[in-house]
């Protein structure tokens, strides 16, 4: 088996493993915040990846969400960026509409990407060169798009904060209409279907995008931080995810005149 089909039927696994849980009591936990929330499944999940992962390969490195390898800076060898459940609000609140999100990396290069939709059974995969995949379907490349006939996610809430509303008000008021997901890894394979034209957020944690970003390059995407800058696995970014055209109109004509709101963005990313 190789590593790719290892992964691929790790990632359904581990997805029927949390739709057999659904019937059973939720742990919820906050974190950071009292909407930051973290449930027993998510470390379940985690740990089950984890130990499953390390089990076949004991060299692997993890970095996952809830805990593992946040200490890492570089890597030499397999990295994989794990989250357990992406879209956690959504899996408390709605019981649907969450991912399971794995990229792997060999010496820090994009190996393969996985985005699982659980309750959809759906899954997006791409290995790196090689096309990127729905189920057993292949996936066109995406097409360019003008904003203005441009459907985006963005989260409402990050037009309720001061400097973020200059950023993001001209693009959601110049775009043909905004949507939010809940689930940055499902909002990232919605581009590559091209469901949303872009998606964008001023911060996002490597295990948000690692996966998604993968399948994203398969179908000719371009994703990087607000000021054009590649995406790296060790700290969160700013991100800005599109269809070519798009990603190069919103960093040139949207992000880049407010470079100052951003850098300071990125300032307190890496405090
Ligand atoms: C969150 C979701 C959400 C995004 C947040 C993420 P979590 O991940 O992807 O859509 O807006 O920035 O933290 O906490 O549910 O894994
Ligand atoms: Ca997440
Ligand atoms: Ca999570």
């Amino acid at each position: 088996m190789t590593l790719y089909q290892f992964a691929k039927a790790l990632i359904l696994e581990a997805g029927k493993n949390i739709r057999e849980t659904m019937d059973e009591t939720l742990h919820i936990e906050t974190k950071s915040n009292p909407n930051d929330l973290v449930t027993n499944v998510d470390k379940q999940t985690e740990q089950f990846l984890v130990d499953r992962i390390h089990q076949s390969y004991p060299d692997h490195e993890v970095i996952g969400e809830e805990g593992h390898g946040h200490q890492l800076s570089h890597s030499q060898g397999t990295t994989w960026v794990i989250d357990p459940i992406d879209g956690t609000l959504n899996f408390v609140h709605q019981r649907e509409n969450f991912s399971i999100s794995i990229g792997i990396f060999q010496d820090d290069t994009p190996y393969a990407g996985f985005v699982y939709d659980v309750m959809n059974d759906t899954l997006y995969h791409a290995k790196a060169g090689e096309g990127a995949y729905v189920g057993d379907q292949s996936l066109p490349q995406i097409e360019d798009t003008d904003l203005k006939k441009s459907i985006i996610g963005i989260n409402p809430n990050w037009l309720t904060k001061p400097k973020l509303v200059d950023l993001f008000h001209p693009i959601v008021n110049q775009s043909r209409s905004a949507r939010a997901y809940g689930s940055a890894a499902l909002e990232i394979v919605h581009v590559v279907t091209g469901r949303l034209a872009a998606y964008m957020t001023p911060r996002l944690q490597p295990w948000d995008y690692a996966g998604g970003l993968i399948i994203l390059n398969e179908v000719g995407g371009k994703g990087t931080d607000f000021l054009g800058e590649a995406l790296t696995i060790y700290e969160p970014h700013t991100v800005v995810l599109a269809n070519p055209q798009l990603h190069e109109d919103l960093i040139n004509h949207y992000f880049k005149p407010h470079q100052e709101i951003i850098e300071e963005l990125h300032a307190h990313h890496r405090r």
